[in-house]
């Protein structure tokens, strides 16, 4: 779902926004396809699946340096995926500001429950105050592992939710 009302945080000469006109794709797409969770990841599924997240763009002047994006009901649940700083930009505290800022957007408070996947970042989101499930037995995934990122799919597989889900796993 698209942001109905962007919104702006700045800091310094950094700014986080909402606004998914200002987000930069070929950045976007570009990184991603170094991600370890998204490797072979296609221009169209990103640009599916910012259309339908709540995307936040991290920014120096015009330049986009950051991103991550929520998929969420704004009601109950929310799920944290493709975050990200540029690898130059990095170890400044912008990774802690943008998801400071996310878990500080109006609309997404008091949710029941945040999810995420990582390989390696637990510590930096523990910090949060993210944690292991309570109670892994009430979980579960369907994946399609034929898929080793984003092989073609017909639309109607939304392959947005292919990518949420496959993020940071
Ligand atoms: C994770 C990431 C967004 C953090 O951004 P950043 O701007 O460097 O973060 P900060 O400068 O705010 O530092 C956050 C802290 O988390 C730590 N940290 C960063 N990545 C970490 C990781 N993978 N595991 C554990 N700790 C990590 C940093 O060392 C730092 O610790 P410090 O405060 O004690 O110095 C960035 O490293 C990144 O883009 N990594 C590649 C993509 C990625 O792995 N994303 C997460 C997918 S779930």
């Amino acid at each position: 779902m698209a942001e109905r009302e962007a919104r702006e945080w700045r800091r310094g000469d950094h700014r986080i926004s909402t606004d998914v006109d200002m987000l930069d794709v070929g950045f976007l797409h570009g990184f991603l396809t170094t991600a370890y969770w998204s490797p072979a990841i296609s221009r169209r599924t990103v640009e599916r699946s910012i259309q339908h997240s709540l995307c936040f763009g991290l920014y120096e002047g015009d330049q986009q340096i950051g991103f991550a994006r929520v998929v969420t009901d704004r009601t109950s649940f929310a799920y944290l995926a493709d975050v990200f700083i540029s690898e130059s930009h990095r170890g400044r505290g912008l990774g802690t500001w943008l998801i400071e800022t996310i878990l500080g957007h109006p609309e997404l408070q008091g949710l029941g429950r945040w999810t995420l996947a990582t390989r390696d970042a637990h510590e930096l989101y523990r910090r949060f105050g993210f944690g292991p499930l309570a109670d892994p037995s009430r979980f579960m995934e369907k994946r399609d592992r034929s898929e080793a990122g984003d092989s073609p799919l017909p639309d109607h597989r939304m392959p947005e939710v292919r990518g949420a889900l496959g993020a940071g796993a």
